[in-house]
């Protein structure tokens, strides 16, 4: 059995990143800007937008970081983000989702222009996702595929099940393995599916989105395997310095029995979240 150390493919990539973004300053004198916003102080999108933040600066890039009280309005937070569109010194703008309650995303996401939705969250991302035109892939199911490919496996003619239909990550991802560069055979399982178990098992790549906790467990899946736990649950525990720890939502010890890889969490599909993220901000400085 193999732990996929997201880790470590995240270094390699980022290595290469950062060499992309020293080249563009030396050849053009352009500094790639990254603007992550976050509003209000939910505990995990603070360390999210904190490690987004430190790996910008660790590539060489520019970061600008927004914090916004929890009060924000949405015509504020859109209009910030229109000043954003047309600042030449931001490249990508990040706003971190959920945003609280009484602003709808969509109007958020709307607001940012797609030639700098680094996030690939916009409608006409998606779309030209969906119909395989040049665009901003999503983060979180770019950096899926490339861990898949990093453990090894030939995704083309494989079987994938992915579990859960967010548009953040079950969605793209199941379209993503379906296009013909990965060619793999893709079934989506969600809350709407009555017994998953019967499509884990028999699947070569399982991705469990699920946010919750033991979604997967060993039983369920075919031996060889290769999962991927994009699950980041926080379990109370007082033996921790933090008072939690995390937990994917495969459960990693009966799964790794079984499997042939997987990631673990942390250190699986988060580092290569943020790592795709500066990769599509050094794709959008370079025009
Ligand atoms: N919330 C959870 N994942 C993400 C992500 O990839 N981007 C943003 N903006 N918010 C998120």
């Amino acid at each position: 059995m193999n732990i996929i150390d997201g880790k470590q493919l995240a270094a390699n990539l980022r290595a290469e990143i950062a060499a992309g973004v020293k080249a563009l300053k030396e050849e053009k004198g352009i500094t790639p800007g990254l603007a992550v916003i976050l509003v209000g102080n939910n505990p995990a999108s603070v360390s999210y937008v904190t490690a987004k933040e430190k790996a910008c600066t660790e590539a060489g890039m520019y970061s600008r970081e927004i914090r916004l009280p929890e009060t924000t309005t949405e015509e504020e937070l859109v209009k910030l983000v229109k000043d954003l569109n047309v600042d030449p010194a931001i490249h990508g703008i990040l706003v971190q989702l959920p945003v609280p309650k009484h602003i709808r995303d969509k109007a958020v996401i709307d607001a940012i222009a797609p030639e700098k939705d680094v996030d690939g969250f916009t409608p006409i991302n998606v779309g030209k996702m969906l119909i395989g035109e040049k665009c901003f892939l999503p983060c979180t199911p770019h950096g899926i595929i490339k861990l898949i490919e990093f453990s090894g496996m030939d995704i083309k003619g494989k079987h994938a099940v992915v579990v859960g239909r967010s548009n953040i990550v079950g969605k793209p991802v199941a379209v993503l393995l379906a296009r013909k560069e990965t060619n793999a055979t893709v079934t989506l399982c969600h809350t709407g599916t009555p017994d998953i178990a019967r499509f884990t098992k028999e699947a070569d790549i399982v991705v469990v989105a699920a946010g919750r906790p033991n979604t997967v467990t060993g039983d369920m899946l075919k031996p060889g395997a290769v999962v991927i736990d994009v699950g980041v649950n926080r379990i109370p525990d007082d033996t921790k310095p933090k008072g939690f720890r995390l937990v994917g939502d495969a459960d990693f010890d009966s799964c790794a029995k079984v499997a042939g890889a997987i990631t673990p969490v942390p250190g699986g599909v988060g580092p290569m979240t943020i790592t795709m993220l500066l990769w599509n901000t050094l794709k959008s400085a370079n025009g």
